[in-house]
């Protein structure tokens, strides 16, 4: 990888914010295939970058639930089942699920319980699901649809750099 910059990011246009990450996103895990480091350094870049977030990381889904991999923020739960949490219900919906007040929504697991808000995109890869990006804010309503489809895209590039044959 080159050495990466933390540059001021400006997302008051926010499809412009998340295309320049995108762009910075694939300079990051260009060559490189290992799935653990592509997730931390995926993790740290989105918290760099984005204004607000309280936490950003991964779950990958294994043994059949979902397990905490790589993540930039406080220390948080271990294991969600799917179906359960913003993160089991976005894994067994395999859609993005926005919670503008996690207080609002019904088996919210609260890790830290200054998040108020937060985004939950599943990761597939070649049809399966094979785990979550989660992003918390403490400010309500921090994230929006063009939130949801500018991580999405980020996520969708990590799927596209990092995944084999999976965590061997
Ligand atoms: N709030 C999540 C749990 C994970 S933490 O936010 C890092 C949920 O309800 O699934």
């Amino acid at each position: 990888m080159t050495t990466y910059h933390s540059e001021p990011h400006d997302f008051s246009d926010k499809s412009a914010g998340y295309e320049r990450l995108a762009a910075q996103l694939r300079g990051l895990l260009a060559g490189e295939p290992d799935l653990i480091a592509n997730a931390a350094n995926t993790a740290a870049l989105i918290f760099d970058a984005l204004p607000e977030v309280s936490w950003a990381g991964f779950y990958f889904l294994r043994g059949g639930e979902l397990i905490v991999g790589p993540f930039q923020g406080k220390p948080a739960c271990v294991r969600i089942a799917i179906g359960h949490g913003v993160c089991g219900t976005a894994a067994a919906r395999r859609e993005t699920i926005l919670v503008p007040d996690v207080n609002a929504f019904p088996g919210h697991i609260a890790c830290d319980s200054a998040s108020q808000s937060e985004v939950v995109v599943p990761l597939i890869a070649a049809g399966r699901l094979i785990g979550v990006l989660d992003l918390d804010s403490a400010r309500l309503a921090r994230f929006d649809e063009l939130d949801a489809r500018g991580l999405e895209r980020l996520a969708a590039l990590f799927v596209e750099a990092s995944w084999t044959e999976g965590l061997g």
